[in-house]
């Protein structure tokens, strides 16, 4: 199945109101407790939730490949080394984001698979459990941002 993006020139992109998100970082002490490998391992899973969830067409067939691009942006993002910018370049998450149909209900499922994995985030990959909840508020905020789509009614 061809991955479903939307025709570029023939829609209209939404902009989420809030504008850009204004959230605290994840704590650093998040990557200093897991290293390199475990978030690789931790985005790999949420990956394999994506893959049986209602968003897989938004992926590439390649989800281990779409996994190790993710996981190397989460390391950065939790006080790793900056693996993304080093590896891909910048960031801009939004526009890289823009050419993949996103509404509410895309986010929302987006943020179910995580949150199945980061349930069991600290027996698995040494996640500091004191850290879940910001890091899900920020998961939630961020997310927002990457709306593109309005809803359909
Ligand atoms: C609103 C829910 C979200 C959906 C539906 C979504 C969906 C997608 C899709 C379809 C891709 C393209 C897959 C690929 O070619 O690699 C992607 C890439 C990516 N996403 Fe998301 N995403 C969401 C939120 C987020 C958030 C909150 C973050 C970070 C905190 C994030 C980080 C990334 C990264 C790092 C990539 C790889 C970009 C690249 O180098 O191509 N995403 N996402």
């Amino acid at each position: 199945m061809s991955r479903s993006e939307a025709p570029r020139g023939d829609r209209s992109i939404h902009v989420p109101p809030g504008g850009p998100p204004r959230i605290e970082r994840p704590d650093p002490e998040i990557y200093a407790a897991m290293g390199e490998a475990a978030v690789f391992e931790m985005l790999a899973d949420v990956y394999r939730e994506l893959e049986r969830s209602s968003i897989r067409h938004l992926f590439p067939d390649d989800m281990q490949a779409a996994s190790e691009r993710s996981a190397a942006f989460f390391v950065g993002l939790l006080g790793g080394p900056p693996l993304y910018q080093e590896r891909y370049g910048p960031p801009m998450m939004r526009a890289r984001h823009l050419p993949f149909a996103i509404d509410a209900s895309g986010q929302r499922t987006w943020l179910a698979c995580f949150d199945a994995v980061l349930a069991r985030a600290p027996e698995r990959y040494g996640f500091p459990a004191e850290h879940l909840d910001g890091f899900r508020a920020f998961l939630e905020a961020f997310s927002a941002w990457m709306i593109n789509t309005a809803s359909e009614a």
